[in-house]
């Protein structure tokens, strides 16, 4: 399957008071998936958004996917409400579901895209009996809870590895990745086979959104064009 890549800000990073604007300007720049971080205090240590933010979000950006990324516990309890409030994706983790494969079909009931999500410490064969109904396999390169971590390398085997499951099984899920992704980090991570690239830190905390954003994704692309041709000269 071609690898079509994708920039997906995370708003986490963003100026709370001006989260619209912000994030308009990040998709301006050449996003394409608007990453919105909801955390309860109790799976992660920090609390963020809710259902009302990303009703608002929706009504200022009609278009663009919007990528629900839950780190709550009790998901189920929460799909419906984020659904209703204009969510394309959700994903959920697989450390917060006792019953995986029940949670990923609610989310498809309610017409949205289901995600998995692994945590550093959790190896991709956990997710072995979901592979092949998943929208997208998020891989957390950070421990999540918050933003501008360092990224932890390990994380790319844990991509290398879903990428030849893909092909090994025919499958069509999306790799995507999430936690310290950077101009210093993504060209490693786009030849490692992620495909949807989470940044908040390297495109909201400094300069100019547009622009950091812009950087990035051609950074990204850059690094994917090379690795394909690398790929097709030594066929
Ligand atoms: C962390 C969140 C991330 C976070 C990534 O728990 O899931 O989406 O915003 O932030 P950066 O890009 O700053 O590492
Ligand atoms: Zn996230």
């Amino acid at each position: 399957m071609a690898s079509v890549i994708e920039l997906a800000p995370s708003i986490l990073s963003a100026n709370f008071a001006q989260l619209g604007a912000e994030a308009k300007a990040a998709l301006d720049g050449g996003g394409t998936v608007l990453h919105l971080d909801v955390m309860d205090g109790h799976f992660v240590p920090n609390i963020t958004i809710g259902p009302p933010v990303v009703a608002s979000l929706r009504k200022t950006i009609p278009d663009a996917t919007f990528d629900c990324h839950l780190m709550i516990e009790n998901p189920d309890q929460f799909i419906p409400a984020f659904a209703e409030a204009g969510a394309n994706w959700i994903s959920v983790h697989q450390e917060a579901c006792v019953h995986l494969d029940r949670t990923l079909h609610l989310i498809e009931s309610h017409d949205c895209k289901p995600g998995v999500v692994i945590n550093p410490a959790t190896p991709v064969h956990m997710l072995d009996e979901v592979l092949d109904f998943v929208h997208h396999v998020l891989v957390m390169s950070v421990n999540p809870g918050f933003g501008a971590q360092h990224f932890i390398p390990n994380s790319l085997k844990k991509v290398e590895s879903l990428a030849r499951l893909r092909v090994s099984r025919g499958l069509e899920f999306r790799i995507e990745i999430d936690g310290g992704v950077a101009l210093d980090t993504v060209g490693d991570i786009v030849r490692a086979g992620a495909e949807i690239l989470v940044a908040g830190n390297a495109v909201f905390s400094h300069g100019d959104i547009r622009e950091n954003a812009r950087k990035l994704l051609e950074a990204a692309r850059a690094a994917s064009g090379k690795a394909r041709k690398r790929r097709i000269v030594s066929v």
